[in-house]
């Protein structure tokens, strides 16, 4: 079925329809001189790939400071869902910043943020009813979520999983497993956190099953049998789609398995849609795929557009906490629930859909990518959270990161942005807005920066 997306989410605009267009060397004489400024200011911790210096956006378009026009496969890392600044997004964030810019919903009331606690029962991906945290971005989301299930459950201990990425605050980074340059330099992290395997169905030696039962038997056979005794474990935390990871999508029966578990044990099941949630995978959320309702959804990065917001929303029962116990002076600005009202409503219109649509449209041109190329060893994802895993060998798997690495290199020459994910895997994050025609081009460009590889 085709998706119809409107006029105002679909528009050519003044970039054209799609193709990029490179004027000036890269990077060109503005950009450089905005990093040559950069590196003597901003803070070295920061990860640029690429030397890319934005102007402006459109669409899954963007153009630098020196007229470069690139088709944009990451939408700032999986934020942008409605496109670079959709004429609706920001029609309502002037419309909230003429009213009012902040009043802090922690001590006074706001309209817009009681709407979208609404918008987000609605929408969440199990049964009401629901109460929403709002903080201000995805780290904040986890660290409210693993509060309220320790303050829930009055127990001490979380799971969470190997390659996980949930944040850089204490909390979210005593989940966090994914680089050990994350962690490098700042222990002690939060006692209690256990980590156990990721199932990866590409890695893992047996069938797809047997890889989410491995993770679940550690659990139940190693930790709680060896070093935590689970009527301790307050949470376990997971991602349905590893995201900095390496978009691994992991078999259906591993959520519907740890769903099963956690409630054996009474363990709060916290699923963190940050990345995978906000309609990229074709439905509102990831979990949604696999049937499997969690007892907390974290959000954050896609929810409004590019303004920054995190969300933890939480069965009520659970969310019932004393006044005072957790809050944020910004969290849930009003100007950026205006921005989510705006996005959750054009996500439900089309963009969803289009993900969807667009999403297996892609992943076949992929796929059929590999058949040409030996360096892609796997194709994998849900509607637009797509990943390529890069590989020297078929047989052995071993990674191929400098090639990952210089793939991306390669497509930044050609206008393509992508990033990397885990150790060798390219990921396309698109807006949610693209086209069938811009995911065509970005099919091409890998295919030429490939060729330039195995060259
Ligand atoms: C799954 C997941 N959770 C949490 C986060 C942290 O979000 P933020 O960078 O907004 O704190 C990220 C960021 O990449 C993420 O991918």
């Amino acid at each position: 079925m085709s998706t119809v997306v409107s006029d105002t989410t679909r528009r050519p605009g003044p970039f054209g329809p799609g193709t990029p267009r490179l004027v000036t060397d890269l990077p060109g004489p503005k950009a450089r001189a905005i990093i040559e400024r950069d590196r003597r200011v901003v803070s070295p911790s920061y990860t640029r790939d690429y030397p890319l210096v934005i102007a402006r956006g459109e669409g899954a378009m963007v153009e630098d400071v020196d007229g470069n026009v690139f088709l944009d496969c990451t939408a700032g890392i999986a934020v942008n869902a409605t496109g670079h600044s959709h004429p609706d997004v920001v029609q309502a964030v002037i419309d909230q910043s003429r009213r009012f810019l902040h009043m802090s919903g922690t001590d006074f009331y706001y309209e817009p943020q009681v709407r979208l606690a609404e918008e987000l029962s609605a929408v969440a991906p199990m049964a009401g009813p629901h109460r929403s945290f709002f903080g201000n971005s995805g780290t904040e989301a986890n660290e409210a979520a693993l509060k309220l299930a320790r303050y829930h459950t009055k127990r001490p201990s979380l799971i969470a999983f190997f390659g996980a990425f949930h944040g850089r605050t204490m909390g979210s980074l005593a989940a966090t497993a994914s680089k050990v340059v994350q962690r490098k330099g700042f222990a002690p992290m939060l006692p209690g956190v256990h980590h156990a395997p990721y199932p990866d169905p590409y890695r893992w030696k047996g069938s797809p099953e047997a890889c989410a039962a491995e993770s679940i038997r550690f659990i139940e056979e190693q930790l709680f049998v060896h070093v935590l005794p689970p009527d301790e474990v307050a949470a376990v935390i997971v991602e349905p789609i590893q995201g900095e990871g390496g978009y691994i999508v992991p078999p259906d029966a591993f959520l519907q398995e740890l769903r099963a578990l956690t409630r054996r044990h009474g363990i709060v099941l916290i699923v963190d849609e940050v990345q995978s949630g906000m309609g990229r995978t074709g439905r509102m959320f990831a979990v949604e795929h696999t049937g499997v309702e969690p007892d907390i959804v974290t959000i954050g990065k896609g929810i409004a557009s590019g303004l920054p917001l995190g969300v933890a929303t939480a069965r009520s029962e659970i969310m019932a906490w004393p006044p005072g116990a957790h809050a944020s002076t910004f969290g849930g600005n009003p100007v950026a629930c205006a921005a989510a009202l705006t996005t959750i409503r054009l996500l439900r219109e089309a963009l969803t859909a289009n993900a969807a649509e667009v999403g297996a449209h892609l992943k076949a041109g992929l796929e059929a990518l590999k058949e040409k190329h030996p360096l892609i060893g796997d194709v994998r994802g849900r509607g637009l959270m797509i990943g390529l895993e890069l590989v020297r060998d078929r047989q052995t798997k071993e990674r191929a990161t400098s090639e990952r690495n210089a793939l991306v290199q390669e497509c930044f020459r050609r206008g393509l942005l992508v990033l990397g994910a885990g150790r060798n895997a390219v990921r396309l994050s698109p807006p949610l807005v693209l086209t069938r025609q811009q995911a065509d081009t970005a099919i091409e460009v890998l295919d030429d920066a490939l060729a330039a590889i195995g060259a």
